[in-house]
């Protein structure tokens, strides 16, 4: 097989990829621009090297013909939470979806394999268009939290490393690792209220800073630079008391501060 065909047969692969990636991550903002907590924390993507697909091909007996409906797994998506709860969150977002289809799926989180490797799978199918026409692929979706990410990041590097030699007190080391995981991820589920709410809080706060910085921006244009400049420092202050509620007091006064100005400037535009 030549080189140009397989660019041919994993470029609708890097599409896919990226147009997951874009699709995940406007998730995460959505839920930013809303003050709410996301499920998700970070995606990644690849698309499976062809050194890997050959090695893959060759441990599973899968002929060329037959790659891309056997082989799962070449373009892969790693969505990271931050808590367990959050990972059924993610996979129903996904069986809601219209834009992708599962057809498959493996809880590594109830039946964790011999490794003591956690992470929730799902074989998806998902459209790309081509200047060929449209292209339904197999995608490997992997959802796991931050945890899981660094246990299962370093077992593969040892993997790498020894080849499928793991030496047994390695590979207990990673054992009681995982335990160590395990037990980790089911503390950080005790206080996960208490730290969505603080992260809430963030959000709401910069989101808040955001939308008072850019009406103060805006009635620069219609007002004049002393009031405007009186408005920032007392913004300065209120921001300093790292006082919320203040804070969204002071957005609030602005606010009709500035439909009062916008209304003048419309009776301005409208007299001319
Ligand atoms: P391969 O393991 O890639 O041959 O795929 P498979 O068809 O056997 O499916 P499986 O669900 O076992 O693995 C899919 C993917 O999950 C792998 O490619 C890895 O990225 C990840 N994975 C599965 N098992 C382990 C494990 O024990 N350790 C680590 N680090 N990752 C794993
Ligand atoms: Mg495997």
């Amino acid at each position: 097989m030549e080189i140009q065909l397989w660019r041919k047969i994993l470029s609708p692969y890097e599409l896919a990829v990226r147009e997951l990636i874009v699709k995940f991550n406007h998730i995460i903002t959505e839920h930013k621009e809303k003050d709410l907590y996301s499920p998700m924390e970070q995606v990644n993507g690849r698309v499976k090297s062809i050194s890997s697909i050959l090695e893959k091909m060759q441990r599973k007996n899968i002929p060329i013909d037959r790659l891309e409906t056997e082989l799962e797994d070449i373009a892969g998506i790693r969505i990271i939470c931050q808590f367990e709860e959050d990972i059924d969150v993610v996979a129903d977002m996904i069986q809601n979806r219209s834009d992708m289809e599962i057809k498959s799926e493996k809880n590594y989180l109830t039946n964790v394999k011999a490794s003591g490797y956690r992470s929730y799978h799902l074989i998806i199918y998902y459209t790309v268009q081509t200047i060929e026409g449209p292209k339904r692929l197999q995608m490997e979706i992997q959802i796991r939290t931050l945890a899981m990410n660094f246990w299962a990041t370093i077992e593969h590097s040892l993997q790498y490393k020894y080849k499928g030699n793991m030496p047994a007190h390695v590979r207990e080391r990673l054992s009681k690792a995982a335990a160590a995981i395990l037990s980790l991820d089911r503390e950080m589920s005790s206080v996960r209220h208490e730290i969505m709410d603080a992260q809430k809080f963030s959000q709401i706060q910069t989101n808040l800073v955001a939308d008072i910085l850019n009406n103060i921006e805006n009635l620069y244009k219609f007002s004049n630079q002393r009031e405007v400049m009186k408005i920032q420092e007392e913004f300065f202050r209120v921001y300093e008391s790292k006082d919320l509620q203040r804070l969204q007091r002071f957005h609030r006064q602005l606010d009709i501060i500035s439909e009062g100005y916008q209304a003048q400037a419309v009776t301005r535009e409208f007299m001319a």
